[in-house]
């Protein structure tokens, strides 16, 4: 089993480079499922899911290759790709259910695995399923699969989504790209990688109007054809370390992410005692000799992103004062507070509020990561705890955040990664 082991008291000090974002990557990927022949995708991370979402591809009959330095992932799609993604791969990874659009769409059917529940709370899927079905699919669940077929193609539709779901609008926009007629999809979400992904399927050959706003509509063509098209960078990394900038007092610039996509952040960021400076394409976090208690809603973009909200009640830990965080999006984000509770944190959880008095130290303690961002809130918390953190589920973290031990190092932490017996077999001793 592998650990980070986090030295808490340095203050991090340098750049630190962002790459594209794992939440329009994956859907990148999927798109080019709409059109035969090769599209290249570029600026991409160096991160677990985005091979899984290469080894989905590759089932699907396409053929990948990834050059993992230069972050270029090329894409050959045939022309009839199979239409079957199955339970190992979107249980592995969530966000594989961003293939049901476009198989269904292109190839007139679809099986793709339910992921179930997960860490973060239900994800329902209800708003993908009744989109197709306003699309003319008939979308059934069989045997753990959603099922989708539209054997005579998809046409256009007025659709309105009950929230501003990223998944749903996604996997919509993409069926819609390629539906006979008109599509109106109102309420959409707005989040900067749905703009990516939008932008990626005009140069397609698609037409959308409305792209960064709630409604969009989508005139269908009878086929798109390949691209090369770069992924925007990641918001959620970026302010990760902005974040970890913050309550180490530090000093970080981090470049490849454009500073608009983290508006609100930095708003809140200021309020805690944060100098932060912005350019086109970077931004500067100062921090302050210790931060102030923050008040942070989540919320569809612009609002506060849920991502960050580990970030947020990790901050509010050291804090002087108190803070609050209310989680708008999802039920149940608060594994993370029980381990944030093993390193001294008080926080107490309230329906959908978590209240968090600040403490003037942190102490070292094994924690586990219940998922991606818990994961990395859990390594910059032991940053400002006294003595040694070992965070454990480095799995989930790997799935979202590139090198993170090696930047970490770069910025003057003491971090290392380790391998340990399982404690399974510590304990039994046969
Ligand atoms: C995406 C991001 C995730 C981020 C989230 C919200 C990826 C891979 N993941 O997840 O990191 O936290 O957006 O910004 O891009 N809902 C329904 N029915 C549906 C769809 C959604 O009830 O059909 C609910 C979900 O249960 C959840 C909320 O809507 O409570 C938000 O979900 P959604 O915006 O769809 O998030 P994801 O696309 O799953």
């Amino acid at each position: 089993m592998e650990l980070v082991r986090v030295t808490g008291g340095a203050s991090l000090s340098g750049s630190v480079r962002v790459r594209g974002a794992k939440n329009s990557v994956l859907k990148l990927m999927a798109a080019t499922l709409l059109a035969e022949g090769r599209s290249t995708i570029s600026n991409v991370p160096d991160i677990v899911d985005v091979r899984i979402m290469n080894e989905l591809l590759r089932r699907l009959g396409c053929s990948v290759t990834h050059d993992r330095e230069q972050g270029v992932v090329a894409i050959d799609v045939p022309r009839s790709p199979g239409v079957r993604a199955d339970y190992e791969l979107v249980r592995a990874m969530r966000a594989s259910i961003c293939v049901l659009g476009p198989l269904t769409a292109r190839c007139g059917s679809a099986e793709v695995a339910l992921p179930g529940g997960d860490a973060i709370g239900s994800r329902g899927l209800d708003l993908h399923q009744s989109g197709l079905e306003m699309l003319g699919a008939t979308v059934r669940l069989s045997h753990g699969y959603f099922v989708a077929s539209a054997p005579d193609g998809l046409t256009g539709a007025d659709i309105r989504l009950d929230f501003p779901s990223v998944g749903a609008t996604e996997n919509l926009v993409m069926a819609a790209t390629l539906a006979s007629g008109t599509t109106v999809i109102d309420n959409v979400a707005r989040e900067p990688e749905i703009v990516n992904i939008c932008e990626m399927l005009v140069a397609m050959g698609a037409r959308i109007d409305g792209i960064g706003t709630s409604r969009l509509t989508v005139e269908g063509a009878a086929s798109l054809h390949p691209v090369d098209h770069e992924v925007v960078g990641d918001r959620i990394v970026a302010g990760s370390w902005a974040f970890a900038a913050t309550m180490t007092g530090g000093d970080v610039r981090i470049d490849g992410v454009n500073p608009s996509h983290l508006d609100v952040v930095i708003e809140k960021l200021e309020l805690a005692g944060a100098t932060v400076e912005t350019a086109e394409a970077s931004l500067r976090v100062r921090g302050p000799k210790r931060p102030v208690g923050i008040r942070v809603s989540t919320l569809p973009y612009p609002g506060f992103p849920t991502d960050l909200q580990p970030f947020v009640i990790a901050l509010n830990s050291i804090a002087e004062g108190s803070g609050m965080l209310t989680e708008n999006l999802f039920e149940a984000r608060w594994r993370f507070v029980r381990e944030l509770a093993r390193l001294g944190a008080k926080v107490r959880v309230d329906g959908h509020h978590a209240l968090i008095s600040g403490v003037t130290k942190l102490s070292g303690a094994p924690v586990e990561a219940s998922d991606i961002r818990a994961g990395a809130a859990l390594v910059i918390a032991g940053l400002v705890a006294e003595g040694v953190t070992e965070v454990s589920g480095v799995d989930h973290i790997d799935r979202g955040y590139e090198h993170l031990v090696e930047q970490l190092l770069n910025l003057g932490a003491t971090v290392e990664r380790v391998e340990v017996p399982d404690p399974v077999d510590v304990v039994l001793h046969e």
